[in-house]
């Protein structure tokens, strides 16, 4: 399926100006849905280069990609999203090349991106005076959080545009992140112009953000990959807990926030069984009204948790309700994100 968007290129640029006092808002226009493929991403390029945010898969989640390099461009995320102004963006690179432009890379962040680039780790690195990024996308901060993602239809929009891409998860701030473009659509309909559709995401949960020291690794936020493989590669302990040279225990990775990925009912964890009026999401074989995996698989439980979490909101049942997860592997990320949700 094909998807024609040549008359949404006719437009203005998205309503926030930062740079003065004036802000213009957004005039109300349709989001349209895109199969991936080559016609898509021309255009999705294209909307890029205009400084237009775009929602685009990666193996993790669905990120809403604008020009990081962009300040106008930077700002539509922000607006579109309803996202607090001090909370910083991982920017996304399509090879080390463009990321060595960016941040400078210790031995341990080599070592790191040898191991787990392409993928589901964004590392927070000190960011390069010459990196040319908008000041939006650090929020004020010494660091820029970087990535290289594995999945093609990320990768491709940013060679095409030409252009390291910031994005967050493409929601509506605070709320459950989206793992299928439908989750997009229903959290930023009218907001954003395209959605690059590439079905669900693989692994279902945000990336792991580290930030990697000579001596350890911080721990900024869990996700696929683990304490366990980050120690592995590296033969550095992986902590959780303020900056060892500061010692600002101020949070660092806002998306820490206690209340995040919250839908919109009330979330009761540790669940062994449906309370009248909840809605059961189950894990392992246990009457449930849909289940995590059967099998009791973490990584199937992990992709499957934000779709299940739109599911429940959208039912009948007023309160949510979720089975216990082994708090093990990418078990740990799951808990965290249900903690949240809950909060
Ligand atoms: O899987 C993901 O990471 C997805 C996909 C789209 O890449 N993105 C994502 O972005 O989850 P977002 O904005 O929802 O979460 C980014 C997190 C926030 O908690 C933010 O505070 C943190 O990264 N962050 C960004 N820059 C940082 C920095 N310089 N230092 C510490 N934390 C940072
Ligand atoms: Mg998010």
């Amino acid at each position: 399926m094909s998807c024609h968007c040549r008359n949404g290129l006719l437009l203005r640029r998205s309503g926030v100006y930062i740079a003065g006092v004036v802000t213009i808002p957004n005039p109300a226009f349709s989001t349209r849905v895109c199969r991936y493929g080559a016609e898509a991403l021309r255009e999705a390029a294209l909307l890029i280069r205009a400084g237009e945010p775009v929602a685009v898969p990666t193996e993790t989640v669905y990120g809403l990609a604008a020009d990081a390099t962009d300040s106008q461009a930077v700002a539509g995320i922000y607006s579109a999203k309803g996202r607090p102004s001090f909370n910083p963006l991982i920017v996304h690179v399509s090879d080390m090349e463009m990321a060595r432009r960016l941040a400078d890379f210790s031995p341990q962040a080599e070592q790191l991106a040898a191991r787990f680039w392409p993928g589901a780790l964004t590392m927070v690195l000190p960011v390069r005076a010459d990196s040319g990024l908008s000041p939006l996308v650090m929020a004020g901060l010494p660091t820029v959080a970087l990535r290289l993602p594995a999945h093609p239809a990320m990768r491709a929009l940013i060679r095409e545009s030409g252009r390291p891409l910031a994005a967050p998860s493409a929601n509506r701030s605070g709320a459950i992140s989206p793992s299928r473009a439908e989750h997009v659509l229903a959290s930023l309909n009218g907001k954003i112009r395209m959605i690059l559709d590439e079905g669900p995401t693989s692994e279902g949960l945000e990336s792991t953000i580290a930030a990697p020291e000579a001596d350890r690794i911080r721990l900024l936020r869990p996700g696929p990959v683990t304490t366990a493989m980050l120690e592995e590669a590296s033969g550095l302990p992986v902590i959780t807990g303020p900056d060892s040279k500061t010692g600002n225990a101020k949070i660092e990775a806002p998306g820490q926030l206690e209340s995040h990925y919250a839908p919109s009912k009330p979330v009761r964890l540790n669940a062994l069984r449906a309370e009248k009026d909840e809605y059961l999401i189950g894990f392992g074989l246990m009457p449930c009204h849909l289940n995590l995996s059967v099998d009791a698989d973490l990584r199937e439980a992990a992709a499957n948790l934000f779709a299940a979490l739109h599911v429940a909101d959208a039912s009948i049942q007023g309160r949510i309700a979720v089975a216990p997860i082994p708090d093990e592997g990418i078990g740990t990320a799951i808990n965290d994100r249900l903690r949240r949700a809950a909060a």
